[in-house]
């Protein structure tokens, strides 16, 4: 299956342009930002860069509505800027991965401002219109019907006000889509990461959102016309499949995506709980286990996964899942210890590297999320179905902003982030324990881990282990320790974690040679009848 594909053993970092590196100091970060830190990416041992948006937008959801596909937006920087960041980033061997917003447009899209002017225009049906809005909320709170008294019709948005739905049953819009892909492709870029692509195939009629019948067939289409016809090109959607619709995805001979993210953690955190993700919902550790033994289980030789605990929409991991009070740095290392050793392709978000948390803001004005704010207003202003104080926790539990704050680059000024202007969103206060500078000085800290990591993946003896080799538990009803064994051939290694803050013995009967790496320093040799300090993980080479 497609094994020498160059992403199935890839390293993806996902770069959110606006807090990454202010170059220019203006507060916001920036694509130069980006490339003055090349060199540290490389250092990581980064394949490819999935770029958050960076086209031309009002930032109604920080680039997630595009106004020009083709443009830049000003305040990240130029196109000769885009076109040296693909250029020097090539130069280390560094891919660029952009961000596909082609669910929506921004409402000042030029095919949007064209749509309103009449329902002859040759734009219109780029959207979807009603004169009877129904009772259909948007993911931001709100109808999902905006009025446009130019026409006397309401237009559809799933998102933000500002985010209008492309209405992908116009074969012109399935066309356009493919001409930006092409365009980028052209370009010298990798592949895309297809935001929300699972809602491409809506019948609102229906009330059918994801996945709708339609939707294979435009991604086969689309496939066809753009991105299939680049054989090295990469392609990971973005949606909330179980595992039976995820390989419908990214069976390679369904020449649909090459991977799905795979959100059935979040899904669980945002179960049962009012307040949803501001209230969640942590997995223990015999659930995170059904989970992860289901997707490498059921996508084994039939579709391909993504890895990954963390991106710009989640809380940071260490946040939910481990102990960011007490264990940073041991939770942090345990994390991905557990992850980052299964089967697919690892995605690890800006600042996991060095086990950043939560921002923990106090006050609603810290927050610039959309979302954020208008759950806010929702919640405790408009519904008063909760309190402020109870809102303002949820907000540091589940904020998209917690995983948006400023790169901490060193323990100066504004943490190196820039030379001292405002930043958009506050830096967190702990930027003079946890920053770049101070990761790479100390071989112990967390970013050594993610290093070591990656180079095992790539580099080892183990290295056709990690992208073909199977996947096998042990102890499943233990409910502190994490062990599992991937072979292919006649190499095989086990990984062992103890998720807990508290020591827990391990008696495993598995004759181990030596230890491959461990996050603590003399680690147990044997697995026989030890004790597990809080968050020690182990990888032993198996006889
Ligand atoms: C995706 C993005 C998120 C954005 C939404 C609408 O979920 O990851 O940040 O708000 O789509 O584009
Ligand atoms: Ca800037």
């Amino acid at each position: 299956m497609n094994d020498n594909k160059w992403w199935k053993n890839a390293i993806i970092y996902q770069i959110y342009p606006k807090s990454f590196k202010d170059s220019n100091n203006d507060g916001i970060g920036d694509l130069k930002g980006i490339i003055e830190k090349l060199d540290y990416l490389s250092f990581l041992g980064v394949d490819a860069i999935w770029l958050s948006p960076i086209y031309d937008s009002p930032m109604e959801d920080n680039g997630y509505d595009v106004a020009d596909y083709f443009k830049i937006a000003p305040i990240f920087g130029t196109m000769e800027d885009m076109d040296s960041l693909i250029s020097e980033a090539k130069k280390r061997n560094i891919r660029i991965i952009m961000d596909l917003v082609a669910n929506h447009t921004s409402k000042e899209h030029v095919w949007f401002k064209e749509a309103c002017k009449s329902i002859d225009n040759p734009y219109h049906d780029y959207f979807y219109w009603s004169d009877k809005p129904d009772d259909k909320i948007s993911d931001f709170c709100g109808s999902s019907w905006e009025y446009v008294e130019s026409l006397n019709l309401y237009y559809y948005h799933y998102f933000a006000k500002g985010q209008v739905d492309l209405n992908w049953t116009n074969p012109k819009v399935r066309q356009e889509i493919a001409n930006i892909i092409n365009w980028w492709l052209d370009k010298g870029v990798a592949g895309f990461r297809m935001d929300a692509i699972e809602l491409i195939g809506k019948e609102l009629d229906k009330n059918i959102f994801a996945n709708g019948p339609k939707i294979h067939d435009y991604l086969r289409e689309l496939n066809e016309n753009s991105f299939g016809k680049k054989k090295d090109s990469i392609t990971v959607g973005e949606g909330w499949p179980t595992t039976k619709i995820a390989i419908e995805y990214t069976n390679p001979e369904h020449h649909e995506l090459d991977m799905m993210f795979n959100f059935d953690l979040i899904s669980h955190i945002w179960k049962n709980n009012d307040l949803e993700k501001f209230e969640p919902n942590i997995p223990n550790l015999i659930e995170l286990k059904k989970i992860f033994a289901r997707w490498q289980n059921d996508l084994k030789d039939k579709g391909w996964n993504t890895l990954f605990w963390e991106n710009h929409d989640l809380a940071r991991c260490i946040s939910n899942f481990g102990n960011d009070r007490f264990y940073r740095e041991e939770s942090a290392k345990a994390l991905a210890y557990m992850l980052y050793f299964q089967q697919g392709t690892p995605f690890i978000y800006q600042g996991q590297e060095i086990g950043m948390i939560n921002a923990y803001y106090t006050k609603l004005s810290d927050y610039q999320d959309i979302d954020s704010i208008n759950k806010y207003q929702d919640k405790v202003i408009d519904k008063k179905i909760v309190s402020s104080s109870r809102m303002l926790k949820g907000l540091q539990r589940g904020s998209r902003d917690n995983a948006r704050t400023p790169i901490p680059w060193n323990d100066k000024e504004n943490a190196g982030w820039n030379n001292g202007a405002t930043p958009w969103l506050k830096i967190i206060p702990n930027y003079k324990e946890i920053n770049i500078e101070k990761a790479i000085a100390n071989k112990d800290s967390v970013l050594y881990t993610y290093k070591d990591i990656f180079k095992f993946r790539k580099e080892s003896e183990y290295r056709d282990t990690i992208i073909n080799g199977s996947y096998e538990t042990y102890l499943d009803d233990d409910p502190y320790i994490y062990v599992y064994k991937r072979s292919y051939n006649d190499k095989s290694f086990i990984v062992v974690v103890n998720y807990d803050d508290d020591n827990h013995e391990l008696d495993l009967n598995i004759d181990v040679s030596n230890i491959i790496m461990s996050s603590y320093k003399d680690s147990p040799s044997s697995t026989r009848k030890v004790i597990l300090r809080p968050y020690e993980a182990i990888v032993y080479k198996i006889k």
